[in-house]
């Protein structure tokens, strides 16, 4: 039977479904519709909307929404929406916030708010002419040409800052660049910055191409591609904890005290400074929390992730994202991150539950949610790495697992007192869990 199929766009969501069941389920497809359909939203609006936001959608995918509360982030107090299916991570981010919450809470400043865009484009004329002449004379005319467009960024104090002429004629024939630098305000921009671009390359070919200076020599020119950059090193946020050494208390029950905890912590930020393995799986930390609240704002994660896993490679190694430091007896854990986000436009204005989200946030500017985000991005790096240097990480995740696998068994409320008891000294795995509800069943 040929799996090929025509026109599947134009199905309904029910056939559609029918359809995936008949050919890739091989179950009954009534089965399938209603398990699929079981997933659709009551309110037939705010379905029409959902699928509106991608294409052949057949149902929607539930992730739950949680809050982390106790953020007190520049002498402000926030309660933080994350969209996240990993456990562990929100209670993780709601511990970090109210150990910090008492010691001085987080100090988040924005950097920086550059985003960038390109223009790829062939030339194979005189370089040194090409370059004298962009400078004095293409750059404003080019500047001149976006006006249209830029009018309205510009009266919210938008806008572009500038462009740059590259040469990559040594790594690629006839390549050169136009680099150009974005202020987009409160809104991430893309559509912005797209639009600007095509115009740059546009008339930069126009003009290129009408410049007698250029004919003589019987240059050509050729736009390959006009896109923004979702590396944004320019667009920088810095949050910071900080607080005396003896002041972080104790920790693992009273068994270790402040002063090994800082110097373990520093030196675990350390490893992750050195070492690329290390590193990944401690950023991977950090993006737990950074992209749970970048995806309740209804932003793109993963243009986040991809330029925050670029900027922690900028010297040529991939390094952490965070330090740690223990000067004059005060312990100091900091992150500096690229977060290009947006509170206008896009899907944080569509998203019923984005909107939500930012409300909670106290509608917050661009450059307010990039100190919330970085936040919590610290705040769960912080969880991350104390868990793993004083009680290893698998005490609180297993609390976290034998609750999901209590839940997957369908196990009482009785049955999962006793078993919550029952494993608090012990490894939970499935099969052990598995046999002790068989034998609490077998004895009942
Ligand atoms: C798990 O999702 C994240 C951690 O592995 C992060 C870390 O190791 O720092 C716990």
């Amino acid at each position: 039977m040929s799996k090929e199929i025509q026109g599947f766009s134009k199905m309904s969501k029910t056939e559609k479904i029918q359809w995936m069941a008949k050919n890739f389920l091989y179950s009954n497809p009534i089965d399938v519709i209603k398990e699929f359909t079981g997933f659709w939203h009551d309110n037939i609006e705010a379905q029409k909307l959902l699928d509106g936001f991608s294409e052949n959608t057949i149902t929607n995918f539930p992730i739950p929404f949680g809050i982390a509360p106790n953020f007190l982030i520049n002498g402000e107090m926030y309660a933080i929406p994350m969209v996240i299916e990993e456990s562990s991570v929100v209670a993780a981010a709601s511990n970090a916030a109210k150990f910090w919450m008492t010691r001085g809470g987080f100090k988040a400043k924005v950097i920086s708010t550059t985003k960038v865009g390109q223009v790829h484009f062939s030339f194979d004329g005189d370089k040194e002419r090409f370059f004298h002449i962009f400078n004095t004379e293409y750059k404003q005319k080019l500047l001149n040409a976006v006006k249209p467009i830029t009018a309205n960024m510009e009266k919210r104090g938008g806008g572009v800052k500038g462009i740059d002429l590259i040469d990559f004629t040594q790594l690629e024939m006839d390549y050169f660049q136009l680099r150009c630098y974005f202020e987009t305000v409160d809104s991430m921009g893309a559509n912005f910055i797209n639009s600007c671009l095509e115009e740059f390359g546009k008339v930069l070919v126009e003009l290129v191409s009408s410049d007698p200076r250029f004919q003589v020599e019987d240059s050509s020119i050729e736009v390959i591609m006009c896109i923004l950059s979702n590396y944004t090193p320019e667009c920088l946020v810095k949050v910071e904890v900080e607080c005396p050494v003896d002041d972080l208390g104790t920790f693992d029950d009273g068994r270790m005290k402040a002063r090994e905890f800082a110097t373990r912590f520093a030196k675990a930020v350390r490893i992750a400074q050195i070492d690329p393995y290390r590193a990944t799986t401690h950023n991977k930390g950090i993006m737990n929390g950074i992209d749970a609240v970048v995806i309740a704002t209804g932003n793109d994660f993963r243009a986040v992730e991809s330029c925050v896993h670029t900027y922690a490679s900028r010297d040529g190694q991939y390094r952490s994202l965070s330090e740690c430091s223990i000067e004059n007896d005060i312990f100091n854990f900091s992150i500096i991150i690229p977060l290009a986000l947006g509170t206008v436009g896009g899907l944080t204005s569509l998203h019923p539950l984005a909107k939500r989200t930012l409300e909670v946030l106290g509608n917050p500017s661009a450059s307010r949610l990039m100190e919330i985000v970085g936040t919590v991005g610290l705040a769960q790096n912080f969880a991350a790495v104390r868990s793993l240097t004083t009680t290893g990480i698998q005490k609180g995740h297993m609390k976290m697992h034998l609750t999901n696998i209590l839940a997957s068994m369908q196990a009482t409320d009785e049955e999962v007192i006793m078993a919550k008891a029952y494993f608090e000294t012990k490894t939970v795995s499935v099969s052990g869990v598995r046999d002790f509800l068989q034998s609490l069943r077998e004895h009942k």
